[in-house]
């Protein structure tokens, strides 16, 4: 009758050694570990990555650090959304088990060294404007999940070359972990969801749709026969640009594993892009299956 009863009450852990301590204990009862990494603020997207541990695993742990190894030096770590305290509701209206947020300095003390890169798939799109960021996203999700160590981990589509470095990594150094994909959630006029979306002022908004917009204007001209992805993506950078305030990083319509650029859109392709709108820098994707 709306009273939302919590199963358990949400532990909060800021210590490495004491998240390692709780992992391994649980390990030993045969409990099966969900983990969903966030840098906070969170929405229905990655609420919704929590419900689907919840729904798999025995304890679900959340962490919320916002990672400054993978923000360029002139990018928003800064400004980055903060909200601890609501983040922290959400997720105990939601029954998470664990959240484990630990600070800057004990994820990367002094004399810190070690940086992961996973290779090729870390060039082209994000990767190109943000030359930080893959090697910053490798090396925390490796830290996190020998800290965590869990079964599985959930991440978003909404991120989908994030979701190929990591399944990368976790081939490549033999990882004992699971990666769950979880598709787009999006707002009801279809812009996904983002902790960025806050920063949008109502014009930059109404601008901002224009991303999911295109996607799916693409998607109709492919079904009605579209094949070249030059075609494709002139028309989503005409959709785009129309907009005021809108500044295009990339449009790619390339290979969903390999991120190669295509001429026609033959077996499944990706369509990807990146667009800044005011003062946030926007991401958005669709998939089109083989036809
Ligand atoms: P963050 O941007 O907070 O996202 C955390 C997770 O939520 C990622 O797996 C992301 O893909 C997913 N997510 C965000 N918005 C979503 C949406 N609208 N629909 C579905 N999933 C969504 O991604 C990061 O943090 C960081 O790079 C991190 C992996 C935590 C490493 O620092």
């Amino acid at each position: 009758m709306g009273i939302k009863i919590k199963s358990r009450t949400l532990r909060e852990i800021s210590s490495i050694s004491e998240m390692k301590d709780i992992s391994q204990s649980l390990r030993k009862q045969n409990l099966t570990i969900g983990f969903v990494p966030t840098m906070g603020c969170l929405h229905a997207g990655h609420l919704n990555l929590v419900k689907r541990s919840l729904e798999t695993c025995d304890r679900t742990v959340v962490s919320i650090f916002i990672n400054p190894t993978q923000f360029g030096s002139n990018e928003d770590l800064d400004t980055y959304p903060r909200q601890l305290e609501s983040d922290i509701e959400k997720l105990e209206t939601i029954g998470a088990d664990i959240l484990f947020h630990p600070t800057k300095e004990e994820m990367y003390p002094p004399g810190y060294k070690t940086s992961v890169e996973v290779q090729n798939i870390t060039e082209q799109l994000c990767g190109k404007s943000r030359p930080d960021l893959f090697d910053g996203v490798s090396t925390v999700v490796l830290k996190l999940f020998n800290i965590v160590r869990p079964h599985n981990a959930y991440f978003g589509e909404k991120d989908w070359q994030q979701l190929a470095v990591i399944e990368t990594l976790v081939e490549d150094l033999n990882l004992d972990v699971a990666i769950i994909r979880v598709p787009i959630v999006r707002e009801a006029d279809g812009l996904a969801m983002s902790s960025r979306n806050r920063y949008l002022s109502p014009q930059e908004r109404q601008s901002a749709l224009s991303l999911s917009r295109s996607l799916q204007q693409a998607r109709d001209n492919i079904r009605r026969g579209t094949t070249s992805a030059k075609a494709i993506s002139d028309s989503i950078r005409q959709c785009l640009s129309e907009q005021e305030g809108t500044e295009i990083d990339y449009i790619s319509v390339c290979d969903p594993e390999s991120f190669k650029e295509k001429e026609q859109i033959r077996g499944r392709t990706l369509i990807a892009l990146a667009v800044k709108v005011g003062p946030s820098r926007l991401i958005d994707n669709c998939i089109i299956e083989e036809f």
